[in-house]
């Protein structure tokens, strides 16, 4: 039964609305808490592999020792792309953004899966799997094609993390940026109803498909206000000119109501919880790669953002130290939102799969403001 127009509250933003239940994450924005599925971030980050969290996100438990060799096996074995999509790679323009390629890639993937329109329960894990173990090949394929580097194909002996650094870069990483990146790819996996969650969501409640659901996903994380945030961070810390015009810069953006990116979150009113473990884990890769500066002139923003707005609330998000994580590992501004996606698939995936369990067709209402009852005057009279 739903409600009269006269009885449904106008919610700008869906800022105090809840859509459905879910059992993947729990956020308590007061106190700075995220699990997924009962188990805290932090521990997970410290203690997991992404392989393992995705198993956790797609199953509401954590797999034994035997389930999570055969998970990781089935998805090391599906690493590799079709001929015909490493061809569709090189056929896209050099300079076309990589957020706009993943979202063209994720979406030709459809094309040559004669299950894409399957909605079984299989058919749809079977999907799952494929976006998530295809889509660092899909990244890095696009940035030495667009680099002019020679393809690097993925070897199946490594973890997910380790191959797509492998075949971004052509050499194997060292076992410490691994485990870095598949810290990063756990801290992203899942959030809630995060805009791209939910815009997922939208899509497969109309039963379209899981391809469809994954592309709209990543066009609706591309923005800088959801994931599109941590390249702007870069571009912003490397815009300041050193740790003595941070406070001029800072401050000059606050007096403007300009958003310092990488600040303020919909959910968290205490600091996020993400970004308490990727600071300390930033500075750690800054020491080692020599980047303190970028991590210096970071912590000066944030003693700044602390005493101008920290009593309302507006603490570093998740993106905020990923960008000085990124960058300390050597990966290009524009692929750090792509990165996010190779991540976030997995939550986005679990969601749909939970939501179509018990599937309702999702679909708002707006408040008309407009007018009423006008005449039509044809178009000779007007
Ligand atoms: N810098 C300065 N002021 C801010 C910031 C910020 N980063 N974030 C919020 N505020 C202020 C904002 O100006 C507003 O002030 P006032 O009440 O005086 O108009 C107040 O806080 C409320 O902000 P809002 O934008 O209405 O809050 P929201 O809940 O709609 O937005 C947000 C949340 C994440 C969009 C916003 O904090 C923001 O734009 N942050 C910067 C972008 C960013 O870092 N996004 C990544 C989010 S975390 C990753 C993810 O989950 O996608």
């Amino acid at each position: 039964m739903s409600n009269t127009m006269q009885e449904m509250q106008t919610d700008i933003g869906l800022v105090n609305t809840i859509v459905a239940r879910s059992a993947l994450s729990f956020i308590d924005g007061e106190n700075g808490v995220l699990e997924y599925v009962g188990y805290d971030i932090d521990d997970l980050a410290r203690n997991s592999t992404f392989e393992e969290t995705t198993f956790l996100l797609w199953n509401k438990r954590l797999p034994s020792r035997s389930e999570l060799a055969e998970f990781t096996e089935q998805i090391r074995t599906n690493y590799d792309l079709s001929d015909r999509m490493w061809d569709i790679i090189v056929s896209l323009p050099r300079d076309a953004s990589p957020m706009h390629a993943l979202r063209t890639l994720t979406s030709a993937l459809s094309l040559e899966d004669p299950g894409a329109d399957d909605p079984s329960e299989e058919a749809n894990a079977r999907k799952s799997l494929a976006m998530l173990t295809k889509m660092p090949a899909l990244i890095a394929g696009f940035d030495r094609h667009r680099k002019g580097l020679d393809l690097v194909r993925p070897d199946a002996t490594i973890s997910l993390s380790e191959n797509f650094l492998y075949m971004l870069n052509g050499i194997k990483p060292t076992e410490r940026m691994a485990r870095a990146m598949d810290i990063c790819l756990i801290l992203h996996a899942d959030h809630g109803f995060n805009a791209s969650t939910f815009a997922s969501l939208v899509t497969i409640s109309t039963l379209s498909d899981m391809y469809s659901a994954v592309t709209t996903a990543i066009g609706t994380l591309k923005g800088p206000l959801h994931g599109g945030a941590n390249q702007v961070v870069m571009i912003m810390l490397q815009e300041i000119e050193g740790l003595d015009s941070v406070e001029e810069y800072v401050m000059d953006k606050l007096a403007k109501k300009d958003k310092i990116m990488g600040f303020g979150h919909r959910v968290y009113k205490a600091y996020d919880p993400r970004a308490t473990y990727l600071k300390t884990f930033a500075e750690g890769i800054a020491e080692d790669t020599g980047n303190t500066e970028l991590f210096e002139l970071s912590k000066r923003i944030e003693q700044i953002m602390d005493r101008e707005v920290g009593s309302r609330g507006i603490y570093p998000n998740v993106d905020f130290y990923s960008a000085t994580t990124y960058f300390s590992l050597g990966i290009d501004l524009d692929l750090f939102t792509p990165l996010f996606a190779m991540s976030r698939v997995s939550g986005w995936t679990a969601h749909c799969l939970e939501y179509l369990e018990d599937n309702r067709l999702i679909r708002p209402r707006c408040d008309y403001v407009g007018p009423h009852q006008q005449e039509y005057i044809a178009i000779s009279q007007r």
